[in-house]
């Protein structure tokens, strides 16, 4: 047999092999895909149950936020979360949670997912509601004993809600 023949055959042999696929991996559960799909979108949408104030969340604070954001939320050695409210349009400017960020479930959906930097992931659902009241409560957004829960913090009207446009791109 010509090799050119060999070639052809081997190929043919091949093929249902190849059509298959590279056969690596595992399929992905849907549990295993609903453990990643936890994002929360601005207008609340995905926001989980549960609910706490920020009378509550005042303990976790000190606890597990404390020893980087500062005693008040202001002047730690992470990003500041208090303060700044009306100085973004000033030299300046002071961007926090409280004056710069236009929605509050994006605050839940961030702690959520990253915060305590040293132990992301470990806070119960009603933990972030009510660290998050904490902080909205610190910048004057909200009262100390206003419940912050799945339907509540999406009708918080941050400062800065206004503050975004979308560039017009026919500029340039
Ligand atoms: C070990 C230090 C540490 C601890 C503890 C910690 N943080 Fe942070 N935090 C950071 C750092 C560092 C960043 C900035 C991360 C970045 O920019 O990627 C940050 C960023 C943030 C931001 C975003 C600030 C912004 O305007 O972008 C929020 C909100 C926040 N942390 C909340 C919390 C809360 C609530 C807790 C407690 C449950 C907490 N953090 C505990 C270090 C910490």
């Amino acid at each position: 047999m010509s090799s050119s023949k060999a070639v052809v055959i081997l190929c043919l042999l091949a093929l249902p092999a190849w059509a298959a696929g590279p056969n690596l991996g595992v399929p992905v559960s849907p549990n295993d895909i609903k453990a990643w799909d936890i994002d929360i979108a601005p207008n609340g949408d995905g926001l989980p149950p549960g609910r706490g104030n920020a009378i509550q969340g005042a303990d976790l604070y000190a606890q597990a936020c404390r020893s980087c954001h500062g005693k008040t939320g202001q002047a730690g050695a992470a990003d500041e979360l208090v303060g700044g409210v009306g100085s973004l349009a000033t030299p300046d400017a002071e961007r926090t949670a409280g004056s710069f960020w236009p929605y509050a479930p994006k605050l839940f959906d961030y702690i959520r997912r990253a915060m305590p930097w040293d132990h992301p992931g470990s806070l119960s659902n009603d933990q972030v509601y009510a660290v998050t009241a904490w902080i909205l409560a610190q910048n004057g957004i909200i009262a100390p004993d206003t419940v912050m829960d799945s339907d509540r913090l999406p009708k918080v009207r941050m400062p800065n809600r206004g503050g975004f446009f979308v560039e017009p791109r026919d500029r340039y």
